[in-house]
């Protein structure tokens, strides 16, 4: 039994035939949807917003996995909430009060989300990972599908998971960004419980096929 979740990326998708690209999501082996925004402030680049996601919605039958790279996210935590968002994430780096917009997610009945760039140490989560659903680290700089790798990202899993060891905390590890079948092994050995891949799966000939390879490399 599989316990590493997969969560595609539709930014990789085929944005003309968004129907058929999830569903083919919900008839893989995959856990969650994943739905990167972006406001072209907090990152160099805009995706889709509200409008969009509320198609998504009308067809997905997974948790919706929403990844916010937009500045002062706070503004809009009801709304995803009612475009059916299961897990919202904020960044860390976007976030002055980032204790208030947690509770404000939670209130919301979602699962509350926090992602770190790749230059944000995991230590600044000392005091709020007890508070944190999911952590997602950043293994590119955020705003765009297809990058490669960051390689210190690995050292980024250990030091997570001893501070939620340590803690006690029940929070789950996110990788997001330059995920394949070449790192999916190594980073679920270092602690990693879901994998994000756009490219590696949307652009691949059997995208199912890619999902289910995944799910098996990850255990
Ligand atoms: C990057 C996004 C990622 C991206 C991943 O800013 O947050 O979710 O879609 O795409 P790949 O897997 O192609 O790196
Ligand atoms: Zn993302």
């Amino acid at each position: 039994m599989s316990k590493t979740k997969i969560a595609p990326s539709l930014l990789a998708a085929d944005f003309g035939n968004l129907q058929r690209d999830v569903e083919m999501v919900n008839n893989s082996n995959a856990d969650w949807h994943h739905i990167d925004v972006m406001d072209g402030v907090f990152v160099p680049n805009i995706s889709y917003g509200m409008p969009v996601l509320k198609a998504i919605q009308k067809h997905a039958t997974k948790p919706l996995d929403v990844h916010l790279m937009i500045v002062d996210p706070d503004r809009y935590i009801k709304t995803f909430a009612s475009l059916g968002a299961a897990v919202l994430t904020v960044h860390y780096e976007a976030c002055t009060h980032l204790h208030r917009s947690l509770q404000a997610i939670k209130a919301e009945g979602m699962m509350a989300g926090v992602a770190l760039n790749p230059h944000t140490s995991v230590n600044l989560l000392e005091d709020t990972i007890n508070d944190i659903d999911v952590v997602c680290l950043m293994s590119v700089n955020p705003g765009f599908g297809g990058q490669s790798f960051i390689e210190n990202t690995y050292n980024k899993v250990t030091a997570l998971k001893e501070l939620i060891t340590r803690k006690g905390a029940n929070t789950l590890i996110e990788i997001d960004g330059g995920v394949t079948s070449k790192n999916a092994a190594a980073l679920t050995e270092a602690g990693a419980d879901v994998l994000v891949a756009g490219s590696f799966v949307f652009k691949s000939k059997d995208p199912i096929a890619t999902i289910e390879e995944l799910k098996t490399i990850a255990g």
